[in-house]
């Protein structure tokens, strides 16, 4: 029995599978594979890495189980032929060396992928699967006819199947398009699927793969199936729970008859499918999850692995920063009352000390960590060792999300994870960068996200690293970020990186300012300049009033406003954040944005989540207007479809929010020694570009 977190590192048993503890890195598609579905190097090396880190049981991404309308991204796994199987047993294998076991997630997108993902796919397969030009050659074409603005090819291609057609997807949150054409499955199609679910699963046996798991959450095709809401179907696939529930009890028979009664088989639920919370009364609730859990079990399900949602409630599945940790307990508990075999789930949980804490009080029997392994694959070994405090914690940024898709459709390259620029890249960057540093000097200007991450990087390389940041305080612009409330875990970013920096040696000097005298005394190799930004506050006529301010001057506290009607000019996420700000210590909010939309650019989820929360709170939204002259009592706008509207918009004070420029650093510390600018030192970026620019500069340190 493990000395710290005891629960935790109790084993336990899928059917006959022994798993050595109760940590499981849940099912995530990063697009690690190769472009053919097989599990190439770089995906066994990611998986790897989290069973190194010592995570009980790995399982996978969204696995393909058919080819011809199954596909939900370029690179996900793929079990639909026996050219699979190789790759597999070598992951397998790989996996096993570490000591812990791995399922294969058995997937089947229904309605829920773009059809162009389906067909392209199909014509790279027709053409030769090798030929990973295909998909090169296309998504270079799309940048050309903006394909993704004027989807005319989902409407001529409809290879989109479900249980029932013609039921709206995109409900609240989805960047599935709505518009594409679904169409109803056929009784032998239906029987076609099945059978390629159960051969699915007979290769991963044959793979020495442990066990499998049938996705029937997220919205996909067997939970299209299981709700009420996308089952219309009159056969006996619909109506009642039993019909809705046939395909799945089907699959699992067709399994014990290919693979044995004894292979495990898993599957991932969603407890509760939360279209309410979005305001929608359609679907399923957590009392009729409890049921599905127990019609599973006596199907011969051996593990449940709990999620919520769907595609269209996304947020409830896959949370921005804003949800509370453990905040979907209650649903673990009421199914693991009303069944016998092992539950899991998820739901923002982020420290060994929650999870323990989860289990002891009976919530649940295993912990699900998706996220929370991209940003520190080692999270379970460091559990273990009494090293929790050196854990990287994940942030619920979303970019591992927002990267991997749009990475997806820019050319098939995996996401990223923003706390943890190793992730995906495991065969690029070694775990213990070769220690070149000897102990020569290594100054960094700035302690945020970039600073900190050269810093911590630099010393493990064996620099001696010296950090100087003027402010009393660690953190730079992730200070502001995290001054909202409910978004305080994107502090952690800069708390873990001064950790792991403090641990390293690394001497953080606060409150100093970076001079050619302290620069020069330390004798530095390199200097990193990670300034960061300072707000852009161009000369608009009236920019120069007292009752103009920026976005900092809110967020840090220099200004405080009660009760105040206050005009926000840039609705990027920091225009966004500071009206949530506002409006949360009791202003009106009206904000103004030059384009056609609010939050262009910005990933959905974080839009739906904050956006209703903004219009519950009376804010004004005026996107297509721009600012033309800022007054003490209003702001003057003008329309940017039809330049001869004028409007005056009544405020007490402006907030321009209008994006960062580069600090700068001085020539004179320049010339002390090669200087490497990292983060918004470069330009205004995300976290990511900050952590990332960082982490990749101070590794090529030679
Ligand atoms: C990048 C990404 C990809 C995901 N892909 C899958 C998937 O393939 N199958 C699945 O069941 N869930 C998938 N999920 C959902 C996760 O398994 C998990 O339920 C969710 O991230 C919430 O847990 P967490 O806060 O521990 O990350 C994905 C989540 C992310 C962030």
């Amino acid at each position: 029995m493990s000395e710290n977190f005891p629960k935790l590192f109790e084993p336990f048993n899928i059917g006959t599978c022994e798993i050595p503890n109760r940590i499981t890195l849940v099912p995530m598609l990063l697009e690690v594979a190769e472009l053919d579905g097989t599990a190439g190097d770089r995906c066994i090396a990611y998986y790897t890495e989290r069973a190194k880190g010592g995570v009980g049981l790995i399982q996978t991404e969204v696995t393909r189980i058919s080819d011809w309308t199954g596909c939900t991204g370029p690179r996900q796994l793929s079990v639909t032929s026996d050219r699979c199987i190789p790759g597999l047993t070598k992951l397998a294998d790989s996996i096993h060396k570490e000591g812990s076991k791995i399922f294969v997630q058995l997937h089947h997108p229904g309605r829920q992928t773009y059809q162009l993902i389906v067909m392209v796919w199909k014509l790279s397969d027709v053409v030769g699967r090798r030929w990973n030009g295909w998909w090169k050659l296309f998504f270079g074409m799309t940048k050309y006819f903006d394909y993704f603005e004027k989807p005319f090819l989902h409407k001529i291609y409809p290879r989109t199947v479900s249980a029932s057609g013609g039921i709206p997807a995109n409900l609240a949150c989805s960047p599935i398009d709505e518009t594409q054409k679904v169409r109803a499955l056929t009784h032998w199609e239906i029987e076609k699927l099945e059978d390629e679910f159960a051969q699915g699963a007979l290769r991963c046996k044959k793979a020495g793969i442990d066990g499998v798991q049938l996705h029937c959450s997220h919205g996909y095709f067997l939970q299209q199936f299981i709700s009420p809401y996308t089952n219309h179907r009159t056969d006996e696939y619909g109506g009642s729970l039993d019909n809705r529930l046939r395909i799945v009890k089907n699959i699992i028979d067709k399994i014990h008859v290919l693979c044995g009664p004894d292979y495990p088989i898993s599957a991932r639920l969603s407890a509760d499918e939360y279209y309410r919370m979005f305001g929608y009364d359609v679907g399923y609730t957590l009392a009729d999850g409890v049921e599905i859990a127990k019609k599973l079990e006596s199907y011969g399900i051996q593990h449940l692995e709990l999620s919520c949602g769907t595609y269209d409630c996304m947020n409830a599945w896959c949370e921005p920063t804003s949800f509370d940790l453990g905040w979907r307990k209650e649903n673990g508990k009421a199914i693991k009352e009303a069944v016998s075999i092992p539950v899991g789930n998820t739901g923002v949980i982020r420290t060994p000390e929650q999870a323990e804490k989860l289990i002891e009080e009976g919530y649940q029997d295993t912990i699900g960590l998706g996220r929370p392994l991209l940003a520190d694959p080692y999270w379970a070994k460091k559990a273990k060792e009494g090293r929790s405090n050196e854990i990287n914690r994940c942030l619920s940024c979303l970019y591992c999300l927002e990267s991997m898709m749009s990475n997806a459709l820019a050319g098939g390259l995996p996401g990223q994870c923003a706390v943890n620029p190793r992730t995906c890249n495991e065969l690029e960057f070694p775990l213990e960068p070769a220690k070149v540093g000897n102990g020569r000097s290594v100054v960094v200007i700035g302690a945020g996200p970039a600073g900190l991450m050269a810093a911590r990087t630099a010393a493990q390389k064996g620099f001696k690293v010296t950090v100087f940041e003027k402010a009393p305080k660690v953190g730079g612009q992730i200070l502001l970020a995290a001054a909202p409330a409910h978004k305080y875990k994107i502090g952690w970013v800069t708390e873990d990186l001064e950790t792991q920096c403090k641990i390293l040696g690394v001497d953080i000097r606060l409150n100093t300012e970076a001079t050619v005298d302290n620069v020069k005394e330390l004798a530095p190799a390199y200097i990193f300049n990670a300034t960061g930004g300072v707000p852009i506050t161009p000369k608009i006529p009236g920019y120069d009033l007292p009752n103009v301010y920026t976005p900092n001057q809110v967020l840090d506290g220099s200004v405080k406003f009660k009760n105040k009607k206050i005009a926000v000019i840039g609705s990027g996420m920091t225009g966004l954040e500071t009206a949530e700000y506002l409006v949360d210590t009791g202003n009106k909010v009206a904000i103004v944005e030059m384009a056609d939309e609010i939050a262009p650019g910005t990933w959905i989820q974080h839009k739906v989540d904050v956006i209703p929360k903004l219009e519950q709170a009376g804010t004004e939204f005026y996107p297509s207007w721009k600012l033309t002259e800022m007054r003490k009592d209003s702001v003057e706008v003008q329309n940017t479809e039809i330049p001869e509207r004028f409007k005056n918009i009544p405020c007490d004070a402006i907030i321009m929010s209008l994006g960062v420029r580069p600090t700068g650093l001085s020539d004179d510390i320049k010339k002390i020694a090669t200087t490497i600018d990292v983060g918004d030192a470069i330009k205004s970026g995300r976290i990511a570009s900050a952590t990332h620019t960082a982490y990749r500069a101070a590794m090529a340190l030679k």
